[in-house]
């Protein structure tokens, strides 16, 4: 008998080719969401592929900051995000007015803001960054130059540790990977004391000194399959843990945190996937004025050449 899943399935690929549309999905979504996409990746990856697209319609499986990101980047084409409450608890931490009150304490600073932010604040900032590219961004500011880092404190202090460069960090952080306690995660350690620790740079300080790496979801993933290690531990999102399962049968992951998941990422289902292609609902659409200053912010990232752009581009051919 053919499961529902695989009714499911079958009815979205039949939608999507009378749609014209590809499903991207971030490495966070449910599995069955994964297996249905055209691609699974990181926001960086996410974002070049969306640029990319001839598809006419993008149904993104992720969180709106994503969906919100490819439609300004792709504004003649139809951004569907399944679920409209899929938001993001450290894109909400900022608002324009904080941007605003940064950069009159600081009037020379350049503004760095992290993808995860809604449009209006990245049309405030100078550059975007995403977790695979931010110390390259930080980087290629002149060394004499102030910046101001928005708004994830945790990944700017990484930054910071990587480059030597100091930054003005705003207080955000991602709810659910500062749940992830380097306590538990010693206990972890000391049960499989060979596996090695990946962690994503959300993670607080204390997580980063426990990891053996520290990339973003899709950094993982390609540290996990370069890994000789058959046992690995696994400080993020648990979505990742299928890609990771799928791509590396002969090897076992361990969350770091049993209870950290997403509440965001996790709304999105297959039923809202097949809804989403029927109802072509929800469709993101950015005040105009607001995306082309966010563009500028996000192109200045993804011109810049960087060994993740090479990668997502070879990826991508
Ligand atoms: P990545 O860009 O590493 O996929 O991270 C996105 C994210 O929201 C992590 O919480
Ligand atoms: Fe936002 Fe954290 Fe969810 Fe990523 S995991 S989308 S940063 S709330």
């Amino acid at each position: 008998m053919v499961s529902s899943v695989a009714r499911i399935a079958r009815q979205i690929q039949r939608l999507k080719s009378e749609r014209k549309a590809v499903i991207l999905s971030h490495n966070y979504q449910v599995g069955p969401i994964q297996d249905v996409a055209d691609f699974v990746g990181d926001s960086l990856e996410l974002s070049y592929k969306a640029a990319a697209t001839d598809a006419e319609v993008i149904v993104f499986c992720g969180v709106h900051f994503m969906a919100e990101t490819a439609a300004i980047l792709c504004p003649t084409k139809t951004v569907l995000l399944p679920d409209r409450s899929a938001g993001c608890g450290m894109s909400e931490m900022i608002s324009v007015e904080d941007v605003q009150a940064l950069r009159a304490l600081h009037p020379e600073a350049v503004v760095i803001c992290y993808v995860n932010s809604s449009a209006a604040v990245k049309a405030k900032s100078d550059i975007c960054c995403t977790s695979s590219n931010a110390a390259q961004v930080v980087q290629s500011i002149p060394e004499d130059q102030e910046i101001i880092f928005i708004p994830d404190q945790h990944l700017g202090a990484h930054v910071m540790q990587q480059t030597g460069r100091q930054m003005i960090l705003y207080n955000g952080y991602c709810p659910s990977h500062v749940r992830m306690m380097a306590s538990e995660l010693s206990e972890i350690i000391s049960v499989h004391p060979d596996a090695p620790v990946f962690a994503h740079p959300e993670c607080t300080t204390p997580v980063h000194l426990l990891s053996d790496g520290i990339f973003s979801t899709s950094g993982i993933c390609t540290a996990a399959q370069n890994s000789q290690a058959t046992e690995i531990i696994v400080a993020t999102e648990s979505g990742i843990l299928h890609r990771l399962s799928k791509e590396n049968p002969d090897k076992t992951f361990i969350p770091a945190c049993s209870w950290c998941d997403c509440a965001h990422m996790k709304v999105n289902t297959l039923e809202k996937v097949l809804w989403s292609l029927e109802e072509m609902q929800y469709a993101i659409v950015v005040d105009p004025e607001i995306a082309v200053q966010a563009r500028q912010a996000i192109d200045r990232m993804m011109q810049m050449s960087t060994p993740e752009k090479e990668k997502c581009l070879a990826f991508m051919a």
